[in-house]
């Protein structure tokens, strides 16, 4: 196989058979493709896409690239994945409260991508936290205590580790192809029954608009059931940030505030869906209702928040700061941002407060560059709040890097103001499932 020729192929709107995407992606995984030729190949699929059966083949072969869990002796085990948006820590919140009512909860998280942040990033604000558990680890902590969030070990879909780390630093992340095969090569591997996908849509997700992210659940939907996995997918809306907390050890604190009971109420909103769908999914709930129902006792009664601490001990993390996140990392200085005249918040550009974000340190501008857990922004207001004239509407965590200011002038502009109210946003959007 003369690689450059598949690569010419797929640039000038050709297709490829299975053997030669298998090909391809086992010898990029084993070093004998290099990574010029294989981000030339992913920015010609950029361009010119991958019918069904090409990402069928693309997804078997990164599967095929490592081992599949078998997970048949914990019962039914469901999975959670969110195609990635900023503020978006809904796994940190919903994988403790699902495996405090009794599912098992075995996720592989990934680290930020572009501008979205990654839950692995996130969990390493905590000291100590280890997302590297080996696969022996990693069974013998879902027996024990029923909840595992760590990285994707070396063993499982390594092409996907490999190429996602690529992608990320060569602007081939928003190919529905390309995001379909990574989401679920994962999830097929990491061995769950049933997963709940968050397809995000909007300026901060890689679906910018809701026709493209039906695209890409219904693909999604359809390389699970191939595999024998029940998926959902929830369709969300990524135009604002979640929450109010982006930044690394500043979505940890808020992530442990809502499972506290004291969650921004679009995060809690999303907490409560996912949550609810992925009981449905483990059975351990007849109907929505009386999951929902479930979910909320996890919230007021501390089983969820109990099953964070147990899960951060579990992994070598210092639950010291789970029980006191004023001793996660913080920033050396806080900016306040304050409105200058009364009015409604009308727009906070997500994907600005992102790449604001990167740009204060919270993630990374090329592949391997190390992250900042202290910085990021808390917003004051969202989308449909009102704000008086000197009243703060964002704290921005900066730690006195010359890039700080342009961070600043960044998310000022990603604030749009109108005299008028504004309405708020509405969160989930649609929902595309197998049976
Ligand atoms: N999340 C993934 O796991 N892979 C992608 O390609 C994009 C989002």
């Amino acid at each position: 196989m003369r690689v450059v020729e598949l690569i010419e192929r797929k640039r000038d709107g050709g297709k490829l058979t299975a053997d030669e995407i298998d090909a391809l992606v086992q010898g990029y995984t084993k070093g004998d493709v290099p990574d010029y030729q294989m981000s030339a190949f992913c920015m010609a699929v950029v361009w010119r896409g991958m019918d069904a059966k090409e990402t069928a083949a693309l997804t078997a072969s990164m599967v095929r690239s490592g081992e599949r869990l078998d997970l048949a002796r914990f019962g039914r085990v469901v999975d959670k994945h969110s195609t990635g948006g900023v503020g978006d820590k809904t796994t940190l919140v919903v994988a403790p409260l699902v495996a405090a009512c009794g599912v098992p909860v075995a996720k592989m998280s990934g680290r930020g991508l572009g501008f979205s942040g990654g839950t692995l990033d996130k969990l390493e604000s905590i000291r100590g936290y280890r997302v590297d558990l080996s696969t022996a680890e990693f069974l013998a902590q879902l027996e024990r205590i029923g909840i595992v969030v760590t990285g994707q070990t070396g063993d499982l879909a390594p092409a996907d580790g490999k190429l996602y780390a690529l992608r990320d630093t060569t602007g081939t992340v928003p190919a529905i192809p390309l995001i379909a095969s990574s989401v679920m090569s994962k999830k097929i591997a990491a061995g769950a029954n049933a997963v709940v996908l968050d397809v995000k849509v909007g300026s901060g997700a890689f679906m910018k608009d809701i026709a493209s992210a039906r695209e890409l659940a219904r693909a999604m939907v359809a390389i699970g059931v191939a595999h024998g996995l029940a998926v959902t997918c929830e369709l969300t809306d990524m135009e604002q940030p979640l929450g109010n907390a982006v930044g690394n050890s500043l979505e940890i604190a808020e992530a442990i505030a809502t499972l506290r009971g004291q969650g921004p109420a679009d995060l809690v909103q999303l907490t409560r869906a996912a949550g609810a769908e992925m009981l449905v999914r483990g059975r351990k709930a007849r109907d929505r209702k009386s999951a929902v129902a479930r979910i909320d006792s996890a919230l007021a009664d501390g089983s969820g928040f109990a099953k964070f601490r147990e899960l951060v001990a579990a992994q070598g993390g210092d639950i010291s700061q789970v029980d006191d996140p004023a001793k996660l990392p913080r920033a050396p200085r806080v900016e306040t941002l304050r409105a200058t005249r009364t009015a409604y918040v009308s727009a906070i550009t997500a994907d600005q407060i992102g790449i604001a974000s990167v740009r204060l340190g919270a993630g990374r501008e090329k592949k391997g560059d190390p992250i900042d857990h202290r910085t990021g922004i808390v917003l004051h207001a969202k989308v449909g709040d009102r704000v008086e004239r000197g009243q703060p509407y964002a704290d921005v965590h900066v730690s006195g890097k010359p890039a700080d200011a342009d961070a600043i002038a960044l998310i000022r502009g990603a604030f749009g103001w109108s005299a008028r109210r504004v309405p708020r946003r509405r969160l989930i959007l649609g929902r595309i499932a197998s049976r």
